[in-house]
């Protein structure tokens, strides 16, 4: 789906989440929502805001997971992807603490893998996700997968590209200064989502959205992974579909 501009697309996105939640409190049952972090999805959240203050819309049966974190990574540092989902979201509405969930980028080397075979396993026992949000960096990651990534991989740790550096250095003043690693959930964990939405907005993305909507498949661009399923849904701005 292509829209004029950002905000409609976010508009739309919000939307769609707030039916799941609605649609998921009416069967008095939790919405399970995977979450995305970086520029793309804060319109999304800001809308979910104003839909909380002013229109009613609860969070208290949402249970949320999100992609990843940087690693290593403490939780009250600005540039965490806690502080992100903190400043942009979870202030501003209703959902109980213990029912957010982000990787955890504290966590010694030797605590890694228990704990996101433990990351997976909460949210095989919640039933799943019943939506994921995504972005795309400009690698064709999605979460923090990688060129290279498999289609059966799971949460873990990865190692970040040169170009996923690059693009956070402005956060972190410098790309020396950005870590080098990152938890993430895998594709399959995201692929295994009952509905998935790929946002992408504005001209810095339209070549990666080429290649993940056009090219082959292949873990070169972990994206085209998503061709191959039919619940995924692609909500691009002009600007990022200008080369579809
Ligand atoms: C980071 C995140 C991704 C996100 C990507 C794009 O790498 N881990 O989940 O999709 O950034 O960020 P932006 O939306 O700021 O372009």
């Amino acid at each position: 789906k292509i829209y004029e501009n950002q905000e409609i697309a976010s508009a739309y996105v919000a939307n769609r989440i707030a039916s799941v939640i609605v649609t998921k409190q009416e069967q008095g049952q939790k919405a399970i929502l995977g979450l995305a972090t970086g520029s793309t999805p804060k319109g999304v959240y800001k809308e979910l805001v104003r839909l909380h203050k002013y229109e009613g819309l609860s969070f208290q049966n949402v249970v949320t997971f999100n992609l990843d974190e940087y690693y290593p990574m403490h939780p009250v540092e600005e540039q965490s992807y806690v502080s992100f989902m903190k400043s942009n979201l979870f202030n501003y509405i209703d959902i109980p603490k213990q029912n957010i969930h982000i990787p955890d980028g504290t966590l010694s080397m030797e605590a890694i893998h228990a704990y996101c075979d433990l990351y997976e396993k909460k949210i095989a026992d919640f039933g799943g996700l019943d939506m994921q949000l995504l972005g795309i960096g400009r690698t064709g990651h999605i979460g923090f997968n990688e060129p290279g990534s498999g289609d059966c991989s799971k949460t873990r740790l990865v190692t970040l590209n040169d170009l996923t550096r690059e693009d956070a250095s402005g956060d972190f003043g410098g790309k020396e200064k950005v870590p080098a690693q990152a938890i993430t959930m895998g594709i399959q964990t995201i692929t295994q989502a009952k509905e998935i939405i790929l946002m992408a907005l504005s001209q810095r993305k339209a070549e990666i959205i080429q290649k993940a909507l056009k090219g082959a498949i292949s873990a070169d661009i972990p994206a085209t992974y998503l061709q191959k399923l039919a619940h995924v849904e692609y909500i691009l701005d002009k600007a990022a579909a200008s080369l579809l």
